[in-house]
């Protein structure tokens, strides 16, 4: 389908079948991070409902292995799922996110740009399929997905607790292709410290 000339690696579309094996994936990388916070995983029947419902997923592979997958959700006005809530989006817009959802990469092929080079393919693929609003969320302590959002064209736009579990911080991402920034509002008078 696409590939990464240098590596080796290249990029296939994710099918149903391939939920279980996300799902353990997943969990191999979760077992694997030291700071276990930085990433929610998922069961096995909730990515497969993902990809039977609203999603879409690109898988990086190693010839036949499979070495880090991503999963772009449209959620359109689940207020569950879709992003956009948190910041008040009319619906109009809402129904135009596209949630950068899961992403892994297995420890030994990091280092080469793989969640940036999906995270193109994955809005590509959702600009094709009339979705232009991306958001995501990761760990602000999460450096390496922090540093690929930001350099990717993503701002902050909110940092929030116990989005998924009670006292673990999360920063929401969002990038929009029409450029449109956000306008925050201020939560004081300005502070003064004596
Ligand atoms: C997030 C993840 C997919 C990124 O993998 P990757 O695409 O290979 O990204 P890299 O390892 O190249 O890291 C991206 C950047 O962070 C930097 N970086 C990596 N580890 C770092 C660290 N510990 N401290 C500071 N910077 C670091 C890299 O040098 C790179 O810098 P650049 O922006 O100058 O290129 C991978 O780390 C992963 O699978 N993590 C566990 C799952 C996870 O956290 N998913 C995201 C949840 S939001």
């Amino acid at each position: 389908m696409s590939s990464n000339q240098e590596s080796g690696i290249h990029f296939e579309l994710a099918s149903v079948e391939n939920a279980e094996m996300i799902a353990d994936l997943m969990h191999l990388v979760q077992n694997a991070s030291v700071n276990k916070d930085f990433y929610v995983v998922s069961s096995p029947s909730r990515v497969k409902w993902k990809l039977e419902t609203n999603s879409f997923a690109y898988l990086a592979k190693d010839g036949d292995r499979t070495v880090g997958f991503y999963i772009f959700e449209m959620p359109g006005l689940d207020r569950n799922e879709n992003l956009g809530y948190d910041i008040n989006l009319p619906d109009e817009e809402l129904k135009r996110v596209l949630c950068m959802d899961s992403v892994a990469v297995l420890p030994e092929y990091r280092g080469q740009g793989l969640q940036r080079k999906m995270a193109e393919m994955g809005e590509e693929e959702g600009l094709r399929r009339g979705y232009d609003i991306f958001m995501a969320t990761a760990d602000p302590r999460n450096t390496p997905s922090v540093r690929n959002f930001l350099s990717s064209g993503y701002d902050i736009v909110l940092v929030k607790e116990n989005y998924y579990s009670k006292g673990i911080p999360r920063a929401l991402f969002l990038k929009r292709a029409d450029g449109k920034k956000m306008e925050y509002p201020s939560a004081s008078d300005g502070v003064v410290l004596d």
